[in-house]
């Protein structure tokens, strides 16, 4: 699948290129992992003992965080890049995770049932289709565990520059279909990646129907009112670039996860 080659390579040099997405956990945020992890109190005050799955997620950050808080830590990346350096980071600090190279849309690998956690940092724009990422999260997650998760808002993605008048155009429509093609403002893109953008209906909407429940949304503020025209955050005062959710599966029967509704409402 050519979206799985292309993320693995554009990571994998992302990595090589030392990239801040590829930064291991710090002895300070070691000394308080959960204050890292989560600023906002979604965490259990300990997660000692409990089944983490950490997806998409390689790159010792939040594997070496929640494996110094006691967890039991297992990561899915699909960058070996990125997984060497949740081990050496592993190594070195004496500490046990599972490291597995694998797509987030096909755990297979994994148990039914088998994390009380799922952590996925932004990462779903790195595939077409975002159902049968939360399906398997569904499926491998227990009930009533918890699934964090970061995501790239559509409507960041459909920026394409900053025009003359230092305004952001929207050049991508809304319900694009396939790749994103490039865009002369790449402050929230991935060089080389290949990205998708996931409307809220699938953002939001697949998660329920996929047999969650949705118990807070934030949007983590990038906005600087002393940022320079053009820069990141810059742009973060006009259009919110990420959105951190909550999640937690229901117990009992879980939803069979229905298509999105249809593109043009008569
Ligand atoms: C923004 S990084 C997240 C990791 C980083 N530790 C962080 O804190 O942001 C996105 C990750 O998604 C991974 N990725 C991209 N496509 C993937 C896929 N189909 N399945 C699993 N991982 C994928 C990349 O290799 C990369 O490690």
């Amino acid at each position: 699948m050519r979206y799985r080659v292309r993320n693995q390579k554009a990571w994998d040099r992302l990595v090589a290129q030392g990239s801040q997405f590829a930064r291991t956990a710090t002895d300070a945020e070691c000394s308080n992992p959960l204050a890292a992890l989560d600023g906002r109190g979604w965490l259990p005050h300990t997660v000692a003992g409990l089944r983490v799955l950490c997806l998409a997620a390689g790159g010792g950050w939040q594997s070496i965080l929640y494996a110094s808080a006691g967890a039991q830590v297992t990561v899915v990346d699909i960058s070996p890049g990125m997984l060497e350096l949740d081990n050496s980071e592993a190594s070195r600090r004496n500490l046990n995770l599972r490291l597995i190279e694998g797509s987030m849309d096909d755990l297979s690998m994994l148990e039914d049932d088998s994390f009380d956690i799922v952590h996925q940092p932004v990462s779903t724009c790195y595939v077409p289709d975002i159902l049968p990422v939360y399906r398997e999260i569904g499926r491998v997650l227990r009930p009533g565990g918890t699934y964090l998760s970061q995501h790239k808002q559509p409507a960041s993605l459909q920026i394409t520059r900053m025009n003359s008048r230092k305004l952001y155009e929207f050049g991508i429509e809304y319900y694009h279909k396939g790749p994103l093609p490039p865009v002369q403002d790449e402050a929230y893109r991935e060089e080389q990646a290949e990205e998708y953008l996931h409307r809220w209906e699938d953002l939001l909407g697949g998660l329920c129907r996929s047999g969650f429940v949705v118990e807070d949304v934030v949007e983590p503020v990038r906005a600087d009112p002393t940022a320079p025209a053009g820069h990141y955050r810059h742009r973060g005062r006009f259009v919110a670039p990420f959105v951190r959710i909550l999640a937690r599966r229901r117990e009992g029967i879980v939803a069979p996860t229905s298509q999105t509704s249809s593109l043009w409402i008569p």
